[in-house]
């Protein structure tokens, strides 16, 4: 058994109000209870943030948000700051969403940047990576991986990554219903795991959580975390609902 803590983290996007964000935190903190096997992670949209930080203040659930600026603060409109996210409570924030990639033009260089912020912050980074249909059909899938490893990580230090945690998201896998099958998403963590130890020493890859996302279910769950490197993953369509998504965390 490795002794990384699993984490499941729910991924809301832009749907629910903050009145129906707070609903459901509310209802996920009734069910899930204090356990040292498992950490839990919800991140909503910005607005929902406050709200739901105090239905969860009593639960050991933990909140995140999807996306920040590298800027401490200044004349960005429509952006926010990693010290506006921890002044509502965040512990973690997603960075380098595939869908902020395609839709929003990041790239490895701003993920590069967003993660310093959040560091320099206390936030708990969760870099996301991941292929797209066609980098795997032509067999780039590794190469890709090892891109996004490298240059969104460029110039940090073991000290700044030891609480990094790294998503695998095959694009093509990404609300489409269509998951890697375990032994792809497991071949995939372990590259990523290698690539990790290759630049930050064995002692920080055996101890990285790689979480696995793309159609996570509560059917599919259970065989996906009994791969030896998935510690977890990052549920878009399924952590919506209270029920879906406990019954994932209850794997
Ligand atoms: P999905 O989304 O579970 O709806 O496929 C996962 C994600 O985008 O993080």
């Amino acid at each position: 058994m490795s002794q990384r803590t699993p984490l499941i983290a729910g991924n809301w996007k832009m749907f629910k109000t903050s009145r129906e964000a707070r609903e459901t935190a509310a209802a996920l903190a009734a069910r899930v209870k204090p356990d040292s096997s498992r950490e839990v992670m919800i991140a909503p949209q910005f607005t929902a943030l406050l709200p739901v930080k105090e239905a969860l203040a009593d639960s050991p659930i933990f909140l995140g948000a999807q996306n920040l600026h590298w800027e401490s603060e200044g004349a960005y409109t429509g952006e926010i700051s990693a010290a506006m996210l921890t002044d509502v409570g965040c512990d973690y924030v997603i960075i380098g969403h595939s869908e902020r990639r395609q839709y929003f033009h990041e790239t490895d260089e701003s993920v590069n940047r967003k993660i310093a912020a959040a560091l320099g912050a206390g936030l708990i980074p969760v870099l996301c990576i991941g292929e797209s249909e066609a980098d795997r059909d032509a067999e780039k899938t590794f190469s890709v991986l090892d891109k996004q490893i490298r240059n969104g990580l460029q110039g940090f230090d073991l000290n700044q990554v030891e609480k990094l945690v790294i998503a695998y998201e095959p694009v093509w896998a990404i609300g489409t219903g269509k998951t890697a099958t375990s032994d792809q998403a497991q071949e995939a963590h372990a590259f990523i795991r290698r690539t990790m130890a290759g630049l930050f020493g064995e002692d920080m890859a055996e101890k990285l959580r790689i979480l696995y996302g793309g159609s996570v279910k509560p059917a599919n769950i259970a065989e996906l975390m009994s791969m030896s490197d998935i510690d977890g993953a990052l549920v878009g369509g399924a952590s919506l609902e209270a029920e879906s998504f406990s019954a994932i965390i209850d794997y």
